[in-house]
C-alpha cells in the first residue's frame, strides 16, 4: 500500500492552464465551471482530473454561483466540518424554491444525529446480509429474461432495475405490483432530460411514499425501518419529528440508493468486457478479488460526482476566502482520483489491497446504504459473470451527468 502524503500549499491555475481548458473544453472550467455543460458529460474524468491537478477551489457563475473543491484534502476539510459547512441549506447548487429538504441528508446535528442513530441499525451488515438470497434470485430472474436472446440493453433490463427491487422489496416491503412504477419513477425522477417529466415522476414517488408510510403507520408493526420512520424520532427540544420530516426520510433513503448503484454496476460491466484478465480473477478467486474490485469500481465510477454545503461563516478554504452563505461543492469523484493520495490514481486496478476513496462521502453524512450497495454489486458480478462470462459491448455507452452521473444505455451481446 503506498499512499502519498498530502501537500498543504495550494497553487491556483495559471493563465496557460485557463487557455488550455478553453481550448480543450470550450470553457474555463476553473473560473466558469458548469456541472450541466454537456462537455462535463462527454469528458467527465478528464475534467475532474484537471480540477484535481490544477485547481484547489474552482468557481461557477451559474445562477447564484458556487465553488468546487476536488482535492482529497479539501473535500475532507469541508465534509468533516459540519459546523462551518452546513448541509441544512441543501446539497444541490441553485436549489429551486419550494423544494422540500430531505433528511438526514439536508440537516445538521442534533437533528441529523437523532435520525441517523435510529436508522443506522437497519442498514448495518448484520441486517443487510439477510437480503443476499433474494437479491441473487432477482439478479437471476432478470438474466433469465434476456439470456436466450443473446443480447440486452443492460441498463434498462438489469442495472436500473435490480437496485430498485433490492431496496423496495427488502428494505421497504412495498407490494410487488407497485415495483415497476416505483423503479421507473425513481429513475426518471432523477435523470429524465425532460425537466417537467422529472418533476412529475419525483412528485409521484414522493406522494406514493407518503401514502405508504401513512398506511404502514396504521398497520401492525413489522419491526422494520419503515415502522421506525413512521414512529418518528425525538428531537432535542423533546418534540417528536413532524410527519413531513418522516416522509422526507423515506424519500431520501429511496432516492439515495437506486440510481447510484445503477451507475457502478453498469460501468463495471462495461469495463470488464474489455478487461478479460480482471474478469478471470473475479471468476477464479471471488473471495479475494470481489471486495477489492467493488471498492475500486466505486472509486473510479463514482455516481455521486459532487454534493454541496453552505458556509455558516466567512472562512478560508484552499487559499481562497469564502463568505458566509457561499455554496461549496465537494467533488467526491475528484477526491477519489487525487494522485496526492492514491497511487496511480487514473488506472483501474482491481488488485489494490486497500482502496482509499470518497465515493460514499466523508464525515457525518457518509452513505448509510454502503453495505446494501456492496451486497448488490457483489451479487451482480458473481451471478452475471457466472452465467454470461463472455460478452461484448456492441454500441458506445451513453451517459448523463450533473452532480450525479449515470449510464443511460449499455448494449451487450454474447
Ligand atoms: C454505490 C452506491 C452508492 C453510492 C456511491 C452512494 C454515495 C453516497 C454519498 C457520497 C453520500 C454522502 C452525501 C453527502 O455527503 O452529502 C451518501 C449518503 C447517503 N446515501 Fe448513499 N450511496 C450509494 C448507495 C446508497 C444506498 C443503497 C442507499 C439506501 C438504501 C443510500 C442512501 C443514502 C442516504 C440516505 C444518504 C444520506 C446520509 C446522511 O445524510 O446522513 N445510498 N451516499
Amino acid at each position: 500500500m503506498a499512499y502519498k502524503s498530502q501537500e498543504t500549499v495550494f497553487t491556483a491555475p495559471t493563465q496557460e492552464d485557463v487557455d488550455e481548458s478553453i481550448r480543450k473544453y470550450g470553457r474555463d472550467i476553473y473560473n466558469d465551471f458548469d456541472l450541466d455543460d454537456p462537455v462535463f458529460n462527454d469528458r467527465n474524468s478528464e475534467i475532474i482530473d484537471d480540477l484535481v491537478e490544477k485547481c484547489p477551489v474552482a468557481h461557477s457563475k451559474t445562477g447564484n454561483g458556487y465553488y468546487l473543491v476536488s482535492q482529497n484534502k479539501l473535500v475532507r476539510e469541508v465534509g468533516q466540518d459540519w459546523r462551518t459547512f452546513s448541509a441544512a441549506g441543501g446539497y444541490m447548487p441553485n436549489r429551486p424554491d419550494g423544494l422540500p429538504y430531505l433528511f438526514p441528508e439536508e440537516c445538521d446535528p442534533p437533528l441529523h444525529t437523532a435520525w441517523r442513530s435510529e436508522l443506522n441499525p437497519f442498514m448495518g451488515p448484520g441486517v443487510i446480509k439477510d437480503y443476499d438470497a433474494q437479491i441473487r434470485s432477482d439478479a437471476n430472474a432478470l438474466i433469465d429474461s434476456f439470456i436466450d436472446k443473446g443480447e440486452c440493453e443492460f441498463v434498462s433490463q438489469f442495472s436500473a432495475v435490480l437496485p430498485g427491487w433490492a431496496f423496495f422489496k427488502n428494505v421497504l416491503g412495498v407490494p410487488i405490483a407497485d415495483l415497476d412504477k416505483l423503479v421507473d419513477g425513481v429513475e426518471s425522477g432523477t435523470f429524465s432530460p425532460d425537466l417537467e417529466e422529472r418533476g412529475a415522476k419525483f412528485g409521484f414517488v414522493f406522494q406514493y411514499l407518503g401514502e405508504y408510510l401513512k398506511q404502514r403507520s396504521e398497520e401492525p408493526p413489522r419491526g422494520d425501518m419503515v415502522d421506525m420512520i413512521a414512529a418518528g424520532v425525538t428531537y432535542d427540544d423533546g418534540t417528536t419529528s413532524p410527519w413531513e420530516d418522516r416522509v422526507s426520510v423515506l424519500v431520501d433513503m429511496t432516492f439515495g440508493g437506486i440510481a447510484t448503484t445503477t451507475y457502478v454496476i453498469s460501468s463495471a460491466i462495461n469495463w470488464l468486457a474489455e478487461n478479460p484478465e480482471a474478469k478471470k480473477l473475479l471468476l477464479d478467486d471471488p473471495d479475494t478479488y470481489m471486495p477489492r474490485a467493488i471498492e475500486e469500481f466505486a472509486r473510479v465510477f463514482a455516481p455521486v460526482v459532487a454534493l454541496g454545503r453552505t458556509c455558516t461563516k466567512d472562512v478560508e478554504l484552499g487559499g481562497r476566502d469564502l463568505k458566509k452563505g457561499d455554496f461549496v461543492m465537494m467533488v467526491y469523484a475528484g477526491a477519489s482520483r487525487d494522485p496526492r493520495v492514491v497511487e496511480d490514481a487514473k488506472t483501474i486496478d482491481i488488485t489494490r489491497e486497500t482502496v482509499l476513496h470518497s465515493a460514499f462521502g466523508v464525515g457525518i453524512h457518509r452513505c448509510i446504504g454502503s453495505n446494501l450497495a456492496r451486497l448488490e454489486l457483489r451479487a451482480t458480478f458473481e451471478e452475471f459473470l457466472k452465467r454470461i462470462p463472455e460478452y461484448r459491448v456492441v454500441e458506445e455507452p451513453t451517459y448523463v451527468s450533473g452532480y450525479l452521473r449515470s449510464m443511460r444505455t449499455l448494449k451487450l451481446a454474447w
